[in-house]
């Protein structure tokens, strides 16, 4: 059978335009300049009262990492998972820019203890209550996990990648994985692959083998679902561009504050646990002892604690910041 694939308008748009060294009218007008330097907010708050003070069409990416409903802790239980994530999915959907994404962590695994939702649930009430697109679900196969008797053991999570409108922003280029030199080589004396993509390295695909946090991962500032830096990197790299807004209302550990501050994009985080100010300070270390291998340029940044007034978000603090 012939590879649909091949009759996809999508492809086949996507692949002349690429022809003609263009790119998709997603990233029109959009400046991948870095920013002289960023701005951060850390509050802590319920989900919706933040969501609550930020204007529509604001935010380019949303990191949303919402308690998983399985009674891991106190604000892991949701007796109706639905009724509760309702006002916040719909209230994320109003926040987020046209070219605007939000990556939804969760699990499929769960039911037994999750019988009220999980991600499923969240899946399939955007699909039918919301204008947004699922783009990919991203499966996170992780080497380190449980053991299991009565099941095979788990390995894998899921990110649900929903883009606001069709023209969601991708930037691929940006976390491409390069091809091993031998590969390289061998794709190189192919003459149907062009030497620029060969280059460029390949698509890491909707499947990415991480690993989870140990327990003494160095990465770890103590809060219990800390989440790998590389995976939030990589989502911020491939769905914002420099000088966007990061949003992350569930923020846990606050390693959006530590990823947004090391990419220059700005960020909004908020938690309902107060704890999340001590988290943030231990994210802050590791940003000043430049625990991340860096970049050629550290952009330099500003927090704003328990401060929405003076974010870029607004617009008019923008000149503020960049006096
Ligand atoms: C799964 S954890 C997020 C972990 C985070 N992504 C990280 O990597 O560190 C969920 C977080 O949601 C917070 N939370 C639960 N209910 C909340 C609510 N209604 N509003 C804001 N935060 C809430 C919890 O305190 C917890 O820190």
């Amino acid at each position: 059978m012939a590879n649909r694939s091949h009759n996809n308008t999508g492809h086949i748009g996507m692949n002349a335009l690429k022809k003609r060294g263009l790119n998709h009218s997603s990233t029109e007008g959009i400046d991948h300049a870095p920013p002289d330097r960023t701005v951060h907010a850390i509050l802590v708050m319920d989900c919706c009262d933040l969501l609550a003070q930020l204007p529509d069409n604001s935010v380019q990416l949303i990191l949303c990492d919402p308690p998983y409903n399985t009674k891991m802790a106190t604000w892991d239980e949701h007796p109706d998972y639905l009724a509760w994530s309702t006002p916040w999915l719909k209230e994320a959907e109003r926040v987020l820019a046209p070219t605007g994404n939000i990556a939804i962590f969760g699990g499929l695994q769960y039911q037994s203890e999750a019988g009220s939702g999980d991600l499923l649930t969240i899946i399939s009430h955007l699909r039918t209550k919301s204008q947004m697109l699922l783009v990919n679900l991203i499966i996170w196969n992780y080497p380190n996990g449980m053991s299991a008797h009565r099941f095979f053991a788990n390995r894998h999570e899921e990110i649900a990648w929903f883009g606001k409108t069709k023209k969601y922003y991708f930037n691929l280029d940006a976390v491409r994985e390069p091809y091993d030199e031998e590969t390289k080589k061998a794709y190189l004396k192919d003459r149907r692959l062009r030497p620029e993509s060969i280059e460029k390295g390949r698509n890491p695909t909707n499947v990415w083998r991480m690993s989870r946090l140990n327990g003494n991962s160095k990465e770890r500032v103590g809060h219990p679902t800390q989440k790998p830096h590389l995976i939030v990197q990589r989502l911020v790299r491939a769905l914002s561009y420099p000088g966007s807004t990061l949003l992350d209302f569930f923020a846990g550990s606050c390693i959006t504050t530590r990823v947004a501050i090391e990419e220059g994009r700005h960020s909004i985080v908020g938690d309902i646990d107060p704890s999340i100010q001590e988290y943030a300070e231990k994210q802050l270390e590791k940003v000043e002892n430049r625990d991340t291998p860096l970049f050629d340029k550290f952009i330099e940044y500003d927090i704003l604690r328990n401060d929405l007034s003076h974010h870029p978000i607004f617009g008019e603090a923008e000149i503020l910041v960049s006096q």
